[in-house]
């Protein structure tokens, strides 16, 4: 384990307002987004779509890291340049995601527990040798009639603080991920709940893994009513209360928390990001960052849908996203720059 590396990749990851891209979506997840567009699901399609993504001019004025699937971190460009080559030349550090996917709890029905600790270490070992520098573990935590159980948080925290242990041994920065999902019609209340109480056992669980806190990166979502809550809170109370719970749980020692954007649309995700910078920013003890998935790249993916003549398109409302979530970590962010660029 090499301390100094983990803290300085840390710093790196959150460093000058950029973020993390995330484009490890799982092959039944991105065949899922590729399906709903028409787009064929096989292995061609999902690298052209990444090379689409790598090789976007600008990106890494914006994007300081990107998190790859295994499929992607062995892929390479149609030329023949690897994707982690094309990553590092463009400033950009590539991470891997190292979970095998959250599945059904035993006991537990409606809750899941992510797998994929068997074998984990040999697997860190290959993927930094290959280039990567950080990790990504994603634990699910529904919220609904009695649930999120205490017996779902723990074995996912326990798992979160067992991956992120291993990964700082081979010198890769973990991005621990716990996802307090936003399915369902629960309140703002329950999702602050339910947060605080899996944040705290996530970090008593990475305490007792003796993880440095100064070398990794906090994933959590936002504190936001369910999707289909008929109470939807405004802007700046859901900066309040985000904030709230991440002061009451979140050590200062931690460089960065990188929200994920978990289904709110990329507009919502940027605006909700800026109102905490914007009124929190002198105040906080992290970088107040992002790390998303489809809040960068669902713009980019309606243009393109499959077709190589919308690839510079596409490409131009990736960089868009990546640029006005840069603007967000400053509290710069206008709904003006949604129509003034591509
Ligand atoms: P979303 O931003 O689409 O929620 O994805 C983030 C992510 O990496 C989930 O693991």
């Amino acid at each position: 384990m090499n301390t100094q590396q983990l803290k300085d990749t840390a710093k790196a990851l959150v460093a000058d307002d950029k973020g993390l891209l995330a484009m490890d979506e799982s092959h039944p997840t991105c065949n899922k987004r590729f399906a709903k567009l028409g787009i064929p699901q096989t292995v061609e399609a999902r690298r052209a779509y990444r090379e689409l993504i790598v090789t976007t001019p600008g990106l890494g004025q914006s994007i300081s890291g990107a998190i790859l699937f295994d499929e992607t971190i062995r892929q390479q460009k149609k030329d023949g340049t690897p994707f982690i080559k094309v990553l590092t030349d463009a400033g950009i550090i590539p991470g891997i995601k190292v979970d095998t996917g959250a599945k059904d709890m035993a006991g537990h029905p409606g809750e899941k527990i992510t797998e994929g600790l068997d074998g984990l270490r040999e697997r860190l070992k290959e993927y930094f040798q290959m280039g990567a520098r950080f990790a990504k573990w994603r634990a699910v935590i529904a919220v609904g009639d009695g649930i999120p159980s205490r017996g779902c948080i723990e074995a996912n925290a326990h798992a979160l603080a067992r991956y992120a242990a291993l990964c700082q041994e081979a010198s890769l920065v973990p991005i621990v991920e716990p996802e307090v999902l936003m399915d369902g019609d629960h309140t703002l209340e329950q999702c602050r709940a339910a947060t605080e109480e899996v944040l705290r056992t996530v970090f008593n669980q990475l305490n007792s893994q003796r993880v440095l806190l100064e070398g990794m990166i906090l994933k959590p979502n936002m504190v936001l009513p369910g999707l289909t809550c008929p109470k939807q809170e405004s802007m700046d109370e859901v900066a309040d209360i985000t904030m709230k719970s991440l002061w009451r749980t979140v050590p200062a020692a931690v460089p960065g928390i990188a929200f994920l954007s978990g289904g709110q649309s990329a507009e919502l995700a940027s605006a909700r990001l800026n109102t905490m910078n914007l009124r929190f920013k002198s105040r906080l003890p992290w970088a107040l960052s992002f790390s998303f998935a489809r809040a960068i790249q669902q713009p980019a993916l309606e243009i393109w849908r499959g077709d190589e003549a919308n690839v510079l398109a596409a490409q131009q409302a990736l960089l868009h996203r990546a640029k006005c979530n840069r603007s967000a970590r400053r509290g710069e962010y206008t709904a003006a720059m949604e129509r003034t660029s591509a």
